[in-house]
């Protein structure tokens, strides 16, 4: 039987790269998403992967999302906890309102979609719980101090929950992407990128959504039933924790 993935954020970017991977690997597969609702369906025809509109702030709206897409594939065994979004500004002019979307869709997200699947896969023996950090949340980042502590959290997350299920057949961890293709990069303005941000990469280029994507599948697999609670960096040399 084939396993059930669930990728949050899945329809577009590095977590449309993810679903796509998995899905070639073998898995059913659900892409989870917020809002943009023409991506999802354009990411669904082009995939022919089910898609499922709900707000992973929100602890209530996780646990009936997972109700349906348990429904429809059969119990979650892989978890990729991806959703992001960033609120950039100087700390000194921060809201309350962007520090809270950003610990809530970052962080907050990892509490509401991992608790609606952990016990089912305790139960069974099996899980993979894998998050998308950043770069950012190992090294912090200049305008971004709720984004580095939601993802720093996210290591955090991984780490303790690990301990908590590694005798169950359960595997978490956390994978922290540096500067990657997609459209909240491409949003940086280009000569910012060709100046500030390249010349930073060892590798001297972004890294494309399906490097991140190869690094999910190889965590996912029955063979990575030994690697839990790490951090895998993925970001072309240009930090190490
Ligand atoms: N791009 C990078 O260079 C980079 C680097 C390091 C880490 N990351 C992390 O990688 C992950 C994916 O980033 P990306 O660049 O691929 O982002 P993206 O292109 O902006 O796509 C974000 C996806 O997450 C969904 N999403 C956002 N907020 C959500 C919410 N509250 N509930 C449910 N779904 C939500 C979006 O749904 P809609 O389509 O409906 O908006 C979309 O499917 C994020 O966690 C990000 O922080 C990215």
């Amino acid at each position: 039987m084939a396993r059930v993935a669930l990728v949050t954020g899945g329809t577009r970017g590095i977590g449309a790269a993810i679903s796509k991977a998995m899905k070639a690997a073998g898995y059913k597969v659900a892409a989870s998403y917020a809002g943009n609702d023409a991506a999802a369906e354009k990411f669904k025809a082009e995939s022919g992967i089910p898609v499922y509109k709900w707000d992973v702030a929100s602890f209530d709206a996780c646990a009936a999302g997972v109700k349906q897409v348990e429904a429809d594939l059969g119990p979650v065994d892989v978890l990729v906890n991806n959703a992001g979004i960033t609120k950039d500004t100087a700390f000194h002019k921060m809201t309350l309102e962007q520090w809270n979307a950003v610990i809530n869709t970052n962080l907050g997200s990892l509490f509401n979609m991992t608790r609606q699947v952990i016990e089912g896969m305790r139960a069974r023996k099996f899980g993979r719980v894998i998050s998308i950090s950043s770069i950012n949340g190992q090294k912090g980042q200049f305008g971004q101090v709720n984004y580095s502590a939601a993802k720093a959290g996210d290591i955090g997350f991984t780490k303790a929950l690990a301990l908590e299920n590694a005798k169950g057949g359960i595997t978490v961890n956390v994978i922290c992407p540096g500067y990657i293709n997609t459209e909240m990069v491409q949003a940086v303005p280009k000569d910012v990128l060709e100046k500030n941000v390249i010349p930073q990469i060892p590798v001297n280029r972004l890294g494309e959504p399906e490097e991140i994507a190869r690094a999910v599948v190889f965590l996912a697999a029955d063979e990575a039933g030994f690697i839990t609670g790490s951090t895998l960096t993925v970001n072309g040399g240009q930090y190490h924790a």
